[in-house]
């Protein structure tokens, strides 16, 4: 089963597999090389890495600057740059590279189907601001109608550009709706979720209508319209078995939120998951509300897409409609 390697909330991207690590390294290292080479460049260099003696030449002899391509074929001589797969394309090539991500992708990729993972274009659901004709009044099919985001009430916007971890967008391309498996038409205003919404709104007390009401549908299987109950994957500060270190099986270990025993390893607290007072932005709550975009999807297909990291670099540049 794949799992979020991207904390919306937080905003951080944790790499998959020490591969990741590795590879980030690696292009970083090679990014250094560079830096240090890039005075030095001669014409052999180019000429070893496919480049021809033609093109070398036309390259500015005392301040040269060298082109992405031309950075990619140093870092190929030098053995830095291993393409396997569609992830490390984009992150090798295009993030690390820093290549600007023009909204003209961001349209083909609102346009196309299977964009983020299986499933249906987003426009086709999202094409317009007439509430009759399209979910939540989203227009996903022009740039001024992403930054608009949900015309219908509650309105609200679904990016904030130059934060992709606090873009409602992002969350739902990557989050699933806890607990995982229950359908997509599961009511989100059932008397489970809006306890729990009313119990952080009060400021999450650990009293005894916690003890009696709130713990018990952590461990209940029926709670939240899906035959699991939460507790089933998330029963102790350990990932694996429990997705996330989220641990909901008492007062103290929810307030301890997630990833706390990696976290506190290194001096760092818990990433809450709920907010005193705040369970809109709570993501105890969003789980238990926000559908995982495309409908239907497969809650195990890999939440960073390339697609999905490509769309979170133009959030985090700006989101430009040019
Ligand atoms: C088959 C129809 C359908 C498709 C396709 C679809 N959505 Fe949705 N979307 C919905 C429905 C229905 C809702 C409202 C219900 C919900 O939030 O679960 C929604 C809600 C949303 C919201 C939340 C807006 C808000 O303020 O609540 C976002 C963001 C979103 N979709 C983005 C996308 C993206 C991005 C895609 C493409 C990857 C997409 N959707 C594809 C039907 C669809
Ligand atoms: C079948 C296993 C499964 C069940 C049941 C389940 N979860 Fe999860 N949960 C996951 C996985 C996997 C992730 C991480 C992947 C993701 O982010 O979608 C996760 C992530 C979460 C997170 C996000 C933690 C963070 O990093 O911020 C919360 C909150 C959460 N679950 C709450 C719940 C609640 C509440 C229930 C019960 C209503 C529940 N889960 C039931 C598997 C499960």
């Amino acid at each position: 089963m794949g799992k979020s390697q991207f904390n919306p909330v937080r905003g951080k991207i944790k790499p998959r597999t020490l591969n990741g690590w590795a590879m980030a390294l690696f292009v970083a290292s090679s990014l250094t090389l560079l830096a240090a080479q890039s005075s030095a460049q001669d014409t052999s260099s180019a000429q070893d890495s496919g480049i021809s003696r033609a093109m070398a030449d036309q390259a500015a002899p005392i301040t040269p600057s060298p082109s992405v391509t031309h950075q990619m074929y140093l870092d190929m001589k030098l053995g830095k740059l291993n393409i396997h797969g569609d992830n490390v394309v984009v992150e090798a090539l295009v993030l690390q590279r820093d290549i600007p991500i023009t909204y003209n992708y961001i349209a083909t990729l609102m346009r196309t189907p299977n964009a983020f993972g299986d499933g249906p274009a987003c426009v086709v659901c999202h094409g317009s601001n007439d509430l009759s004709k399209s979910y939540r009044g989203m227009d996903l099919s022009s740039c001024e109608g992403i930054l608009r985001g949900a015309t219908e009430s509650p309105a609200r916007q679904i990016i904030h550009p130059g934060e992709p971890g606090r873009s409602l967008l992002t969350k739902m391309i990557r989050n699933n709706r806890m607990p995982l498996g229950v359908p997509f038409f599961a009511p989100v205003d059932s008397d489970s979720i809006l306890a729990i919404k009313d119990w952080i709104n009060a400021g999450a007390a650990n009293d005894d209508s916690f003890t009696t009401k709130i713990l018990p549908l952590f461990s209940d299987p029926e709670a939240f319209g899906s035959e699991n109950a939460c507790v089933e994957c998330h029963k102790s500060f350990r990932d694996p078995p429990s997705f996330n270190e989220v641990n909901l099986t008492s007062h103290e270990a929810i307030i301890k939120g997630a990833f706390s025993k990696t976290r506190n390893k290194r001096g760092l607290p818990g990433l809450p998951i709920v907010v005193l007072f705040d369970a809109e932005a709570s993501p105890l709550y969003q789980r238990l509300t926000m559908n995982r975009m495309p409908p239907g999807i497969d809650p195990g297909a890999p939440a960073d897409h390339p697609n999905t990291l490509l769309l979170m670099r133009w959030i985090e540049q700006g989101a430009w409609c040019k």
